[in-house]
């Protein structure tokens, strides 16, 4: 293992192993087991075809969809990069994360951030029809309705996923942890450029909403339930409606160690 973490191969190794394991365990689930992960040769094909059953339709294939993902994933490596950070990230934070397989078999927050990854990838070689099926099939299937031009970084969790929604105009920086019922939209009295800008290493915690072109500084925490409305300073937590700064956020790494906060998970 590289300073940067596992490699996809290695991801994918373990992913392998364990399962091989979770067969003998749980035969019941033998053959799932087998058609999504043992029948794979690698952690791409395993992903796509997952990504595609779930967002196939009666008119269109899931076949169709995985030769999509799959030239995705071909022509661009940072697309699969940023997959393999989202799945440590999700295996990291959350302590009911038991299995690095589990973001990939069971979590919607995790299967939405890779549809979207691809969705993105289609907004920017301006397949937009395409993209917005990816983005329609994703918020029916998984609830998390993310628009194809949003801007995603590396290493994110979406815990649960459930009711997160995420503008058109909004960028997420690396290291993001967001829980359900997150929303980042525009104030609805501005046109463009208007949604929110969440920097590095921040925590939206659950049914947060944050309105308009506003900035979230590197490492600050949102209080669940809060709706902010104005610019959050780096390092400070913020609560409430309207948010107020309610002190500074007690980690350097709000959303990495989000899982000491959360208890009977
Ligand atoms: C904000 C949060 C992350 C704690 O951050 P923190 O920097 O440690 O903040 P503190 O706990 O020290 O609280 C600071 C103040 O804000 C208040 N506060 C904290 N969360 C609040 C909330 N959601 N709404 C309103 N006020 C809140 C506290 O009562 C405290 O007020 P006080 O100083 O008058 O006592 C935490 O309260 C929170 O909202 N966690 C939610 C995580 C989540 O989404 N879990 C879902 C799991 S499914």
């Amino acid at each position: 293992m590289s300073k940067e973490g596992p490699s996809i191969e290695e991801i994918w190794v373990t992913i392998q192993e364990e399962t091989e394991k979770r067969v003998q365990a749980e035969p019941v689930l033998a053959s799932f087991f087998h058609s999504t992960i043992l029948e794979h040769d690698s952690f791409s094909s395993a992903v796509a075809d997952l990504i595609a059953n779930d967002l196939g339709s009666s008119s269109v294939q899931p076949m169709l969809l995985r030769s999509v993902i799959k030239e995705a994933f071909d022509s661009s490596k940072e697309i699969l990069k940023g997959t393999g950070s989202d799945l440590l990230a999700a295996k990291e934070r959350d302590p009911a994360c038991k299995y690095l397989s589990e973001p990939l078999l069971f979590f919607k927050g995790f299967k939405a951030l890779q549809s979207h990854r691809v969705a993105s990838w289609l907004w920017v070689n301006s397949r937009h029809t395409l993209a917005h099926y990816f983005q329609s099939r994703t918020s029916e299937v998984y609830g998390v309705d993310i628009h194809p031009a949003a801007k995603l970084g590396e290493g994110i969790m979406i815990d649960h996923g459930t009711g997160v929604v995420i503008g058109e105009t909004s960028v997420i920086e690396d290291n993001v942890s967001i829980f359900q019922g997150v929303t980042l939209g525009g104030t609805g009295k501005e046109d463009g450029d208007r949604h929110p800008k969440v920097r590095e290493g921040v925590l939206l915690s659950a049914a947060s909403t944050v309105l308009g072109n506003v900035e979230i500084g590197k490492n600050a925490k949102v209080a669940a339930g809060s709706v902010v409305l104005k610019d959050v300073k780096e390092h400070t937590t913020v609560a409430g409606v309207p948010a107020k700064e309610v002190g500074e956020a007690g980690t350097k790494r709000p959303a990495h160690d989000v899982d000491h906060m959360i208890e009977g998970k």
